[in-house]
């Protein structure tokens, strides 16, 4: 299959196909991902609470998602890859958002994705115009977690919803190629569908966007989040736990190993 490109996910908007991505963070996982036949690949700075065991992506550092963008990008051929610019690389303006913006694609991204609306309108045009192909994150922005006061559903009332609206074709203009809605009502995310030309991937945004987003440990079952927004396609935490007590228990009996995995 054809290396997936921006453009395919723009003709997958206007055909109705909705298009699937996934996190990825190391090797293997990835190269399942790209085995299954997902588009996009992020490598999310959620990279820090799902691999580096802090417990906010703002802990995420630019060295982290260089080394992990690095790791999926030299280990797929087929999805595109998408990384995080990470707290603290951005906010401080667009010569800060281009510099860390060029390490990414430098270290294998396609796009970069920013969290925020109007507030980054700028540092958008300036990666798009140094040539980064830019992601917008708007809704609940996990880097904005102590301002937002916690894991919320944003644009619940018709105020939040416009506010929401606006951003979104705020950064589009600012040419953002494609727009992730995370923790919105399913009614906004598909007006906000309607209403931007550029893709919008939802996770926690209902059925309506033009593509769909899970953290991979959260849909294969291994984080243990059960969060109402995500579906579990696997268990992957207790086939792993069986694994781990079936090995040590052969171990403990001396089962393990056998004469067919011994030398002479
Ligand atoms: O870092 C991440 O995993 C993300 C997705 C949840 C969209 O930004
Ligand atoms: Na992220």
């Amino acid at each position: 299959p054809a290396k997936v490109r921006i453009r395919h996910l723009h003709d997958a908007k206007d055909r109705g196909r909705p298009f699937s991505m996934l996190t990825a963070y190391d090797q293997f996982s990835a190269q399942a991902f790209e085995e299954a036949g997902i588009d996009v690949l992020l490598v999310g700075d959620s990279v820090g609470t799902t691999v580096l065991g802090h417990s906010s992506t703002t802990a995420t550092t630019h060295q982290d998602m260089l080394t992990f963008t690095g790791a999926v990008a030299r280990s797929v051929h087929r999805p595109l890859v998408v990384a995080d610019l990470a707290f603290g690389t951005y906010e401080t303006g667009p010569a800060d958002a281009v510099r860390h913006g060029v390490e990414l694609v430098r270290a294998g991204a396609e796009l970069v994705k920013l969290e925020g609306g109007h507030a980054v309108v700028p540092q958008i045009r300036a990666l798009v115009e140094a040539g980064i192909p830019v992601m917008g994150h708007l809704g609940f922005t996990p880097q904005s977690v102590n301002s937002l006061s916690g894991h919320r559903v944003q644009g619940r009332d018709a105020h939040g919803a416009d506010q929401l609206a606006e951003d979104a074709l705020a950064i589009q203009d600012a040419g953002a190629s494609a727009i992730v809605l995370e923790l919105v009502p399913a009614s906004v995310a598909a007006r906000i569908t309607e209403v931007v030309q550029v893709p919008t991937i939802g996770i926690g945004a209902g059925p309506a966007c033009d593509g769909q987003v899970l953290v991979w440990q959260d849909m294969a079952g291994l984080s243990g989040f059960h969060g109402k927004f995500v579906k579990t396609f696997a268990d992957l935490r207790r086939d792993l736990t069986h694994a781990a007590e079936q090995y040590r228990a052969e171990v403990g009996e001396r089962s393990y190993p056998g004469e067919e995995h011994s030398f002479e």
